[in-house]
């Protein structure tokens, strides 16, 4: 698919069809996630891929508010992007390099982190990165180290809704010449 079209198809979805996804596919989304750039190659992203049902509405009961939960309720796969800290934007002795900090570390992941929801689009799958989410309770579920700060959950799932496109800014708003 064209760039320009899967950029414009990608919307965050709030309503999925209760129908799985070949593990196949789910990891050529990662691979997808995998080839954006990140400080000094460091690729500290990490992806679980929930996909047990069990495990898939542990998360959404448990781990999620209940406003997100609704969001995804028919989602067959939730993926929790973490990543390694102190790696990116820091040297060997885990100083900082510059004033961003652990910010070089998220900045990776939102890199990794849009690849992946483009590619998912591409394949025909709906997205949606969920913010709020219990921190503690997804570590506590998935058994994930103290070393892996966790950012995100993306629900991914065959899409049952076509929602419009919210507003964007006008380019005079965000666009700088200098
Ligand atoms: C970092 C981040 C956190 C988000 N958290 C949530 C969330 O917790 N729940 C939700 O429904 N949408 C969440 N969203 C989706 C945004 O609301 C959505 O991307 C925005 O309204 C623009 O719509 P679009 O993705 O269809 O272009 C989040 C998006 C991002 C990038």
């Amino acid at each position: 698919m064209e760039l320009q079209k899967v950029l414009s198809e990608r919307r965050s979805i709030r309503r999925y069809k209760n129908l799985s996804i070949p593990q196949k596919d789910i990891e050529m989304i990662v691979q997808a996630a995998q080839e954006a750039p990140s400080w000094k190659n460091s690729q500290t992203a990490r992806y679980h891929v929930v996909y047990t049902e069990e495990m898939v509405k542990r998360i959404k009961e448990e781990a999620l508010p209940e406003f997100n939960a609704k969001n995804v309720a028919d989602a067959p796969v939730l993926i929790v992007m973490s990543f390694i800290g102190s790696r990116s934007g820091f040297d060997r002795d885990k100083n900082p390099i510059n004033e961003i900090g652990e910010g070089w570390g998220f900045y990776d992941c939102g890199l990794a982190s849009e690849n992946l929801l483009l590619k998912a689009t591409e394949l025909g799958y709906g997205t949606l990165v969920m913010g709020i989410r219990d921190e503690a309770k997804l570590r506590e579920l998935l058994n994930i180290q103290q070393d892996e700060i966790i950012v995100s959950v993306i629900g991914l799932g065959i899409q049952d809704i076509a929602p419009s496109r919210p507003e964007r800014k006008a380019l005079s708003d965000v666009l700088k010449w200098h």
